[in-house]
């Protein structure tokens, strides 16, 4: 692959950042995921926008401006021939020669980086008409998590939690409420109605959660933003997930609680077919 840093194109074997990082050693910096398919950037200003609050609420100066972010990204998927895949794009607060707990000055360059992953078929992904199994584990994360920070650690010990469970996502839980899953944003759906966290900084302001909720609405269904349980998540008629990566995700069971029959159901099905037809 050829990656991008600070205004270099190089081959990822030579790509190099500084171990004084403040990504590396602060988990100091923020990051976005972009999916791609068919050659075109998916809700690429969404993602320019949350990138840009991102970087204000760490105090940090957006390096570029959203016509010079679309360059860039156009040129990293043309340069890496991406049909169907992913660009992630990661700025940190930079390297300012050793560590130190204060920021640096705030004329310090942040270390920005893009790479692409190529993943043919994408939209028609095989678990899109199984769905996903997700257990619950207890919410442990910071209180920011409306700013999309590279400090991941805990959402991997979640997503392994649910590896060795055999599933495939962890729902976080925090007082007694699902958050989001490990990343991913959470719904339930009764009826008509689909119901969502409402946001606040307890949860990441998903990207394709807010194309996906007004989607809903223009196709009339009852768009409810508050809190719901596990219990209540495993009473649903359906659940589901939201990511840039993922589109829409079918949830079909829920600590060992098959929703729907074990099947995908029909509003979940929907969602998906309409966000990626409206999306790409
Ligand atoms: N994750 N919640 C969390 C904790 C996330 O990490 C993500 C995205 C989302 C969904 O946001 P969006 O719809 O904007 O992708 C919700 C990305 C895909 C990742 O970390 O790979």
């Amino acid at each position: 692959r050829i990656v991008y840093v600070n205004g270099d194109w190089v081959p990822e074997a030579e790509a190099k950042v500084s171990v004084f990082d403040r990504g590396f050693l602060m988990a100091d910096g923020v990051y976005e995921v972009t999916s791609v398919l068919d050659g075109k950037l998916i809700d690429f200003e969404g993602h320019c926008l949350r990138l840009d609050r991102s970087l204000s609420e760490l105090e940090m100066t957006n390096p570029h401006s959203n016509a010079e972010w679309l360059a860039i990204f156009r040129e990293i998927v043309a340069q890496n021939g991406i049909v169907d895949g992913m660009v992630y794009l990661q700025v940190t607060r930079g390297n300012p020669g050793d560590r130190d707990f204060a920021y640096p000055a705030a004329d310090l360059p942040p270390t920005v980086v893009l790479f692409t992953q190529s993943k043919p078929g994408l939209a028609d992904s095989p678990a899109a008409k199984t769905g996903w199994k997700v257990i619950s584990v207890e919410d442990i994360r910071w209180g920011r998590r409306d700013i999309k920070t590279v400090q991941l650690l805990y959402p991997s010990m979640a997503k392994m939690a649910a590896k060795k469970a055999g599933v495939d996502d962890a729902w976080l839980v925090e007082d007694g409420f699902v958050t989001e899953g490990t990343s991913n944003n959470a719904y339930i759906v009764k009826g008509n109605r689909i119901i969502t966290r409402a946001l606040s900084s307890d949860i990441l302001h998903g990207i394709t959660r807010a194309a996906v909720l007004r989607f809903a609405a223009e196709a009339q269904f009852e768009v409810e933003e508050r809190n719901f349980t596990i219990a209540e998540a495993q009473e649903a008629d359906e659940a589901f997930i939201t990511s840039a990566s993922a589109f829409v995700m079918p949830v079909v069971e829920i600590d060992g609680a098959a929703l729907s029959g074990g099947k995908v159901g029909p509003v979940a099905t929907r969602m998906r077919e309409l966000y990626l037809d409206e999306m790409r």
